[in-house]
């Protein structure tokens, strides 16, 4: 039997990659390790900072195994940020407490001479010791996936400093310096390939690539700065790497998703919670993979309103190359026991 078949049969998650739907559906959360369960919160504070953690193999590789322990999911995700990326290129990222990100902006052209791929080596080769002692660790039938941040949402933090909720020093950096911005995109493209392609060579069974920001843009701007960049890094993980899938989460674009999978060549894609569930059920009859896209709100709330709304997606997808997943991450005030109950509930489903 070949590795693929065999792999295939041991990680429900791989499935419907191979346009073999499951029933129930494969299932892992977005943020599935995090400050909701309280052995997380341990580690995070013996870590020191929350980059520390990200870079220190053992304790990065033990909260990605938490959940796992826990829910049994059909996938980890590696424990891990989409801003190791600049931090490792050059420009320093601090995690203030309760306050989100914090980078010495990067505003025109000329500020990007501080950031160097060359600069990267010693903190990717951190992380990729962290997806290595996962493959040894996780169970067999456990898939492994590792992310990046797709370089327009990168780019975001990157211009602005910080989270912001309009992108508007990154917006406006590429309406008023195309060629200036699309220089910084270039080097995120080029430095997303090499981390992409480290976490692959240590063992991730798949990739998703996190465009959290992706529903700011303009349709032209969403072309260049979306779609285009994650287009070269498909192409690129692809050419080297042609089994392993590569799942897109451009959120809030559900309008632009048919634009995303064509233009992107993605095998699959994370929808959000605002992308309506017909959207969702035209896409997986196309033959993608659609993972999604439970409001992490209802993990908070639990009781019959979760149990109806996970009911409600798995019906809709039923017999669909479907992954069941929120349609963002899990939220700190989720109570642990809600997350019993949805995994549960998913469990039950059999079409
Ligand atoms: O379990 C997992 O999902 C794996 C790890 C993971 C984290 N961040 C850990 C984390 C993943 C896949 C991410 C992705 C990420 N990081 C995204 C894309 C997905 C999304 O949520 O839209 C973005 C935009 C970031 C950037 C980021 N990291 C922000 C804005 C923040 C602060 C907000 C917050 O939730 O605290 C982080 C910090 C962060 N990343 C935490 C975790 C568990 C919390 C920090 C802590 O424990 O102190």
């Amino acid at each position: 039997m070949s590795d693929l078949k065999t792999e295939l049969l041991e990680k429900r998650f791989l499935q419907p990659f191979a346009r073999k739907p499951a029933s129930p559906p494969p299932l892992w959360l977005m943020r599935q390790a995090g400050r909701y369960l309280p052995e997380y919160r341990q580690v995070r504070t013996s870590a020191g900072s929350f980059l520390d953690l990200c870079y220190t193999p053992a304790l990065a590789a033990e909260v990605t195994l938490q959940p796992i322990r826990r829910y049994g999911f059909d996938a980890a995700i590696l424990f891990s940020d989409i801003l190791v990326v600049p931090d490792a290129l050059g420009q320093s990222v601090r995690f203030a407490e309760g306050e989100g990100p914090r980078l010495d902006p990067i505003k025109s052209v000329e500020d990007l001479s501080r950031l160097a791929l060359s600069n990267s080596g010693e903190k990717f080769a951190h992380v990729f010791e962290t997806v290595a002692r996962l493959s040894r660790d996780l169970p067999r039938e456990t898939a492994l996936i590792g992310f990046c941040g797709a370089p327009w949402t990168v780019a975001t933090y990157m211009a602005e400093g910080r989270g912001s909720s309009d992108q508007a020093a990154a917006r406006g950096w590429a309406y008023r310096d195309r060629a200036g911005f699309a220089q910084l995109i270039d080097i995120l493209t080029e430095a997303s390939v090499v981390y992409l392609s480290g976490q692959i060579e240590a063992g991730a069974h798949a990739i998703q690539i996190f465009d959290s920001w992706a529903g700011s843009l303009a349709d032209d701007e969403f072309a260049r700065w979306v779609i285009a960049p994650t287009a070269r890094i498909v192409s690129a993980l692809r050419a080297r790497f042609p089994r392993v899938p590569v799942i897109g989460f451009p959120r809030g674009a559900a309008a632009m998703l048919k634009a995303y999978i064509d233009g992107t060549g993605v095998d699959g894609v994370s929808c959000d919670t605002s992308c309506p569930l017909p959207v969702m059920q035209s896409i997986a009859k196309a033959g993608k993979v659609v993972q999604g896209n439970l409001d992490p709100l209802l993990l908070v709330t639990g009781g019959p309103a979760l149990d109806a709304r996970v009911d409600a997606i798995c019906d809709a997808m039923a017999g669909l190359p479907f992954i069941f997943n929120l349609g963002h991450g899990i939220v700190p005030e989720t109570p642990p026991e809600n997350v019993t109950r949805l995994v549960e509930r998913v469990r039950r489903t059999r079409s």
